[in-house]
Parts: structure tokens; sequence; C-alpha cells
């Protein structure tokens, strides 16, 4: 580790390697002369300036080389410009850039949406609605669900990330800061309590399946419904299957049932919103497969196309029922960005599920061996290459986060206290070591 190999070492075959102080004099110097251009919103993490990026490494204007485990929050799924995304987009860029979806056919829109229907859970007769980004596909759910079921309410959950565009953040409650200042927001949204396993009631020894049943019974049946929104008014429920920015969190497969059969009962649609959780990125194409709960709809973004902007919202034939003209958007469906989605779902189809499930389960076990006993840490989980790490306190999280960047390892932070590791899907093991390495050294140091 932290050997550099010589220059003619492809980047994505390095380790890492900090020669500079961080950030570098170059890096330095560009951000610093143009950021008063940027708009504030930016939070920018580190002072990082990316020149280049291959397979899991990345590397700056100053040549320092970062292994990624955070792929562009959870979006490059391949990798950083894998070889068979950037043939398929070169050869997309010379025939054909743009035509807008809404108006006119093309032929990769038809096949994407094929294949994604092959892929979800059940039958696959799914439509799809292709957008641009996570946020978009999100709106398009709002829309779909309201305009379906004639109805206006929708329940969303405490701690979920659904994006920041008006409606989308209407959803969003993983923090105060997001919303602030941006109201009023859309009326007839009610957030209740996500299953967090880790919430529990311990003292009554309340299992997780029984806490997830509870979630659903007492947040939204004995609660909400009785006293504050009659169901019939409920147009949908909008979930993570596991929750992301919240703070990766893995629900007990009973809540995501007792909601199945609550919407069920009361003519409510069921939202699954994967546009971090699907792709892959928990070792299945669809997170929902893990849990055996087929939503109505599914959301779709992020690593769909390994980093080119492009969404999906996905529904069930007999709810995709709005006519034409009622949506759509001039880029959404872009050919190249539909290039890039095919040959993502090739790779992740010939093998990056699998690495996702068998290096995810490595990753994790080593983590939770490396790091798992000390007083820092609460606990590692997550599923396939979706793995949240609770610290004891959010200064340690930002503390750790920090120190292992300046040793060569992105990571990224959610939920109050929590890092998360998502890197790219082609994470070899030896990889997964070096981030165990650094990740594990930094702990110990704070731990001290
Ligand atoms: C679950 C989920 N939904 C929606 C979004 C919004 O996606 P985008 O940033 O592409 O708008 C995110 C982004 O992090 C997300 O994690």
């Amino acid at each position: 580790m932290n050997t550099k190999l010589d220059d003619a070492t492809p980047l994505a075959d390095q380790d890492p390697s900090i020669t500079t102080a961080l950030p570098g004099p170059r890096a330095a110097e560009m951000i610093a002369s143009r950021r008063e251009f940027l708009s504030p919103s930016l939070i920018h993490v580190f002072p990082l300036m990316v020149q280049r990026a291959s397979g899991c490494m990345v590397e700056d204007v100053d040549g320092n080389v970062f292994l990624d485990c955070e792929a562009g929050i959870a979006t490059a799924s391949t990798g950083h410009c894998h070889p068979k995304v950037v043939e398929a987009v070169k050869a997309q860029s010379e025939v054909l850039i743009h035509m807008c979806g809404t108006d006119f056919h093309y032929p990769g829109y038809g096949e994407l949406c094929r294949r994604l229907a092959q892929y979800a859970p059940g039958p696959d007769d799914w439509r799809t609605y292709l957008s641009n980004s996570g946020t978009e596909s999100v709106e398009a759910a709002i829309k779909l669900a309201r305009h379906h079921t004639g109805r206006s309410d929708i329940i969303a959950f405490r701690g979920a990330f659904h994006g920041r565009s008006l409606g989308s953040l209407s959803l969003t409650a993983s923090k105060t800061k997001y919303r602030r200042r941006f109201g009023p927001l859309l009326p007839g949204v009610h957030h209740v309590t996500y299953a967090n396993p880790s919430q529990r009631n311990h003292a009554a020894q309340q299992t997780p399946e029984a806490y997830g049943i509870a979630c659903v019974e007492e947040g939204i049946e004995r609660d909400l419904f009785q006293y504050t929104v009659p169901p019939d008014q409920v147009a949908a429920i909008v979930v993570e299957p596991v929750q992301g920015e919240g703070g990766y969190i893995v629900p007990p497969r009973s809540f995501l049932e007792r909601l199945r059969r609550l919407c069920d009962e009361h003519g409510i649609l069921l939202v699954f919103d994967e546009v971090q959780a699907g792709m892959g990125r928990t070792g299945t194409f669809f997170a929902a497969e893990h849990f055996g709960v087929m939503p109505d709809i599914i959301t779709l973004a992020k690593g769909l196309a390994t980093g080119f902007p492009l969404g999906a919202m996905m529904a069930r034939p007999d709810v995709m029922t709005w006519p034409g003209g009622t949506h759509g958007s001039t880029c959404a469906g872009n050919p190249v960005c539909i290039a890039a989605a095919l040959a993502t779902l090739d790779l992740l189809e010939s093998e990056l599920c699998q690495n996702s499930r068998e290096v995810g389960t490595y990753l994790q076990d080593k983590l939770r061996q490396e790091v798992g006993g000390l007083s820092t840490v609460v606990e590692v989980r997550g599923l396939g290459l979706m793995i949240g790490i609770e610290m004891t306190s959010p200064e340690l999280a930002e503390e750790i986060l920090q120190r292992c960047y300046r040793r060569g390892l992105l990571i990224l932070d959610c939920g109050e206290q929590a890092l998360r590791m998502a890197p790219p899907l082609i994470l070899t093991r030896h990889q997964a070591d070096i981030a165990v390495d650094i990740f594990a050294a930094v702990c110990r140091e704070c731990s001290a």
C-alpha cells in the first residue's frame, strides 16, 4: 500500500498513493481561483480536484491516487470509464446524440425498457418512463400515483432521501437543512417511522421482525389512518427498500411485507425508490429481490448508466395508465445515456451483480473482524456493496471520513453518525483489503 507504481501501470491497477499535502498545490490553486463562480450550495466533502479516474481509482490534479469507495455517491457502478461503457458511448455519439424520447422513437429507448422489465421482480411486463435523474424519477412516480389513483396524499419515512426538487423534497426527511426555507412543500405528505432494526425496543426484547410490523400497524394503521389521514386519500407509500442517505439501513423483511399488505387493503400504490439501492448495489439487480416484495412502481437512476444522467420510473402495466402528453422531458432518455445503460446492464448481468454480492460479503465480514470490536464503532451493516458503518458520534464520523481521505480512501457519511462504503461494483478483494486496512488504521487512531 502507498507504493507508487511506475508511471506505466494503468491507473486502475494502482494502489492509493498520496505524495503531496492535501490539497496539493495545483488543486489548491484551482479550487481557490474558481470557487467564487460556483453556487455555495455545493458541499465539496473534500478539497479534491479530480483529473481522471479509471476502475476504482481516482487521480487528482497533483498526481495523488485515491481508492474510490463512494463511486460518485453510489453511481459509477461499472467503475470509472469502463472500456465497454466508453466504447458504447463513443459509438452512439457518432450516430445520434439527441432526438427527444417524448416525441420521437429511436432504437435504444425501447430496448432499455424491455431489458429493465426483464430484470425487475415479478412478470416481465413492466412499463418504463425514462428520466434524467433520481429526483425526476421520483417526481414522475408521484405524478403517476396521483394520476392513476385520483388521490392526493403520500406517505414517506423519516430518514428518507428522495431528491431535492420540490415534489421529491417534500418526501425527503433525512436532514432539516434540505427543507429549511424551501416551503411550502407539497401538501398531504405524511412522514412516519422507518423500521430501523437498531431502534427497536430492546428492553421489551422486540425482534426486528416484530418491530417491522409494529412500525406499519402502530405508525400508519393505528395512528395516521385513525386520527389524521383517511386511507382512501392516500395515493402512494414511497419507501427505500434499503434506506440510503438516512444511514444505509436494512429494514426487516416484515416491514416491507406489511407495507405491501396495507397497500393492498386500501388501494394504495407501493413505490420502491431504488435510486441508490438498485442496479446491483446490494448484490441483486433490484433490492426488492432480497425481500420478496413486489412494488407497483420502482424508481431508478444513479448506477443505471454508470453516471450518465439517466433515471427510470417503472410501473406495473395496470398502473402506468396515464395518456399521451401527461408527462415527458426534452432530454430524458438521451440516446448516449441509454447506450451507457445498456452496456452497464450487460456488465451487471455477466459479472457485476455477482461481484457485488461476493466482494460485498467479503468486505463486510472483514470490516466486522477488523473494526467491529472497537469502542468507536457501533455496527457494520449492509447488503452487497452498500455498506454502512455506524460510529459513536457525528464528530467522530466526520473525523474518520477526513482522515481516510488524507490516506487515500474516499468514503462518505450518511445518517446521523454513520459512514458509507459504496464502491464501484468491480471492486476486487485486494482493493477491499486496502479499504479495510486504511479504515481500520484510522478507526484505531481515533479509538486510542
Ligand atoms: C434513494 C434516492 N432517491 C432519489 C435520489 C435523488 O437522485 P438524484 O440526485 O439523481 O436526483 C437519491 C440521491 O441520492 C437517492 O439516494
